[in-house]
């Protein structure tokens, strides 16, 4: 069972991903990571974001492993624990412009389908080309979405709880530039699969959202079986 989460920042796809991969004891891949942990790589050798090749290059050298259970996920970079680096404001910025290199993508995804087709019971894979480039027979395709301010919202009370120093102008600013750049990139756009099913989370409870993708899964395992 290969499960996509598609969908802007901040939309609520880890959380929902994590739960549904422990609901139904499958994998749970953070793409977004492997892209993050990319730009730092990128950024730690000092590599400038314009020299294309050398990036495509540390993409394609760099070991990426991410390890443990969803709620407790370690992301190594060449068995260094980045787990919280990659979380910066700077990292999330970092990931979204080497993240429009279509040499980075096309080594990303290899990896992606290849830890998606090798997990016993199946995979929730999240990021932006789940759905329409990934995987694009997925067994169930779902976009995540909510307003810009929604969002921002969220994201800010997450930096508050963590303790980084951010506003919530700040907070939206930075999702409205990351949207852009990830609905304008020329390779793999965020778009929305026509066989997606859209949850918009900006008026419901996460659980509300839950029950419906829930639902939907069970519906598919019963088809099935
Ligand atoms: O999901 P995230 O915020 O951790 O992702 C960081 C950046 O990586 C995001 O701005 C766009 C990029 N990304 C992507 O292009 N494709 C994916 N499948 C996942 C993330």
């Amino acid at each position: 069972m290969i499960i996509a989460i598609d969908g802007p920042s901040g939309a609520g796809k880890s959380t929902l991903g994590k739960m549904l991969a422990k609901r139904f004891d499958l994998l749970y891949l953070d793409t977004g990571a492997m892209y993050r942990a990319v730009a730092l790589a990128v950024t730690r050798a000092g590599v400038p974001f314009w020299d294309v090749d050398r990036i495509a290059e540390i993409a394609e050298t760099a070991r990426i492993d991410l390890i443990g259970e969803p709620d407790a996920m370690k992301v190594f970079l060449d068995d260094d624990d980045v787990s919280a680096e990659i979380r910066t404001l700077d990292a999330a910025q970092a990931a979204s412009v080497v993240s429009t290199i279509s040499e980075v993508r096309r080594i990303m995804v290899e990896h992606q389908r290849a830890i998606g087709m090798a997990a016993p019971n199946g995979c929730v894979l999240e990021g932006r080309d789940i759905g329409s480039v990934v995987f694009p027979k997925a067994d169930i395709k779902f976009f995540l979405t909510a307003e810009p301010e929604a969002r921002a919202h969220r994201r800010f009370a997450e930096d508050q709880a963590k303790g980084r120093i951010s506003t919530y102008e700040q907070t939206l600013a930075e999702i409205n530039e990351r949207d852009e750049r990830d609905v304008s990139r020329e390779d793999s756009p965020l778009t929305i699969a026509d066989d997606a099913m859209v949850l918009d989370t900006s008026e419901l409870s996460l659980n509300e959202v839950f029950e419906q993708m829930a639902a939907k899964v069970r519906a598919r395992q019963s088809a099935a079986a």
